[in-house]
């Protein structure tokens, strides 16, 4: 299989800039800049290039989005925050091949006629915004970034802005509150961050990894990106597999690669053979599968027909022998400590379901518990400023659809059945 991204970490030495430009780094942006600013955009439309930061919207037609009205700058923000538990596929590009991202983010700005990038990198990042510091300096020093680039006339500022380590700041109305110096809240939307973005200005958000596979549609063209996926979601994907298998990592693999294969033959199955209970198929937020529903395609539409999303493709392996009410409990906590608390639904929400799963597992569950916490969910979907309550609520709804005697039996033995002590 052709590879777009993987190529790049083979070695450590490609995170500086005369590796990368051995193996032909900036030449797409070379060869942008000697192309039409809409072609590139058709390219990358042409790619079915899906967003890699969880919602999978297609990046050619975000990018369409900016207003025609030319009279305000504009401006480009890499999501680089990767808080979703199960992610870890966006710091393997920045660490490993920084300069892919810095390459994209150029094209990207190319494009749009846009001379002022920010990479918002999450706070814990430390070694990745220090590497990242450092590739954006070398391709300042190579004329890659900054004033004239390549003697085209074109300017382009970037700046690495480390974030303070919130999930919430992910979220991109959030992000650019944070970037502004504000508190991390998610805004209302409309107005979208196209047309009033950072700084009141049309800005365009995009994930590292969206952004990364840019170089690659610039050099070989958009329609053989999207010949390496499937009809609606183009190229390739960093799958990464956490959990008990026997090769846990990122992977680089086609859109629409089988799940099964994913778990058994691309990361060896589980460790000590332990047999597979569930499957989180993409970030802690994406609904859970039982072990018999993986023999499915990973890409966005068929996960949808399932009733899940591919998300962030951050595949959580979960073995025979967990506690699911345990493993919802972790995940309650998360959130619950996570949301900003802006919304009543959310605030409240979130802290509800970590105490009504909490007392589950604690042996102290009621009757009535299992129904509150769907009702409670009912109560969070769709009904706030952002989506941090609906991706608390579809993992909470899906563990009691999925598993729902686990939840049942701890409630009638009053007690963990998986000798879990509180
Ligand atoms: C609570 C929450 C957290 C998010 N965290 C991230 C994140 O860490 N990184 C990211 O790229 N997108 C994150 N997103 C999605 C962004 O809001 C946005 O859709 C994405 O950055 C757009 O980039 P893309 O179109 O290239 O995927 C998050 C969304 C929500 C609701
Ligand atoms: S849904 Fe939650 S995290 Fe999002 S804005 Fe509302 S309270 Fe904050």
């Amino acid at each position: 299989m052709e590879t777009v991204l993987t190529t790049h970490f083979a070695d450590e030495r490609y995170r500086f800039i005369d590796t990368y430009r051995g193996f032909g780094g900036y030449e797409a942006l070379r060869k942008a800049i000697s192309m039409p600013r809409d072609a590139i955009v058709e390219e990358v439309r042409k790619a079915n290039l899906r967003g890699r930061g969880g919602a999978g919207f297609p990046a050619g037609v975000k990018w369409g989005f900016l207003p025609k009205d030319m009279s305000r700058p504009r401006v480009l923000v890499v999501n680089a925050d990767e808080g979703e538990p199960g992610t870890f596929k966006d710091r393997r590009i920045m660490s490993r091949a920084p300069h892919l991202l810095v390459e994209g983010l150029a094209i990207a700005c190319y494009a749009l006629t846009i001379h002022k990038a920010y990479i918002y990198i999450r706070g814990e990042f430390v070694r990745e915004a220090g590497i990242l510091d450092e590739a954006v300096s070398e391709a300042y020093a190579s004329g890659f970034l900054g004033k004239d680039i390549l003697g085209s006339g074109f300017d382009l500022d970037v700046t690495v802005h480390r974030g303070a380590g919130a999930y919430i700041c992910g979220e991109e109305t959030s992000t650019l509150n944070s970037l502004e110096g504000k508190r991390g809240w998610p805004r209302l939307k409309p107005p979208f961050p196209a047309t009033i973005g950072a700084f009141g200005l049309p800005t365009i958000v995009n994930n590292v990894e969206t952004l990364s596979d840019v170089p690659w549609i610039i050099t070989h063209g958009g329609e053989r990106f999207a010949a390496l996926g499937c009809e609606k979601n183009g190229g390739t994907r960093l799958v990464g597999v956490s959990g008990p298998v026997q090769r846990p990592g990122i992977y680089e693999l086609p859109a629409d690669v089988n799940l099964r294969h994913v778990i058994y033959d691309v990361a060896g199955g589980l460790r000590d053979g332990k047999k597979l209970k569930a499957v989180i198929p993409g970030g802690s937020s994406t609904p859970v599968l039982r072990a018999d529903e993986i023999d499915v395609n990973f890409d966005i539409e068929s996960m949808a027909k399932l009733g899940t999303m591919a998300g962030t493709s951050g595949v959580i392996v979960i073995p025979e022998g967990t506690c699911m009410v345990r493993a919802l409990r972790v995940l309650m906590n998360f959130y619950a400590h996570e949301s900003c608390g802006q919304c009543t639904p959310c605030r409240e929400g979130t802290g509800w379901l970590r105490k009504v799963v909490g007392r589950i597992e604690a042996g102290e569950g009621r009757p009535r518990d299992i129904e509150l916490i769907l009702d409670l969910c009912d109560n969070m979907m769709g009904r706030t400023i952002c989506a941090l309550a609906d991706a608390a609520a579809m993992p909470a709804q899906s563990f009691l659809w999925k598993f729902r005697e686990e939840f049942d039996r701890h409630i009638r033995d009053r007690k963990c059945p998986y000798g879990n002590r509180f």
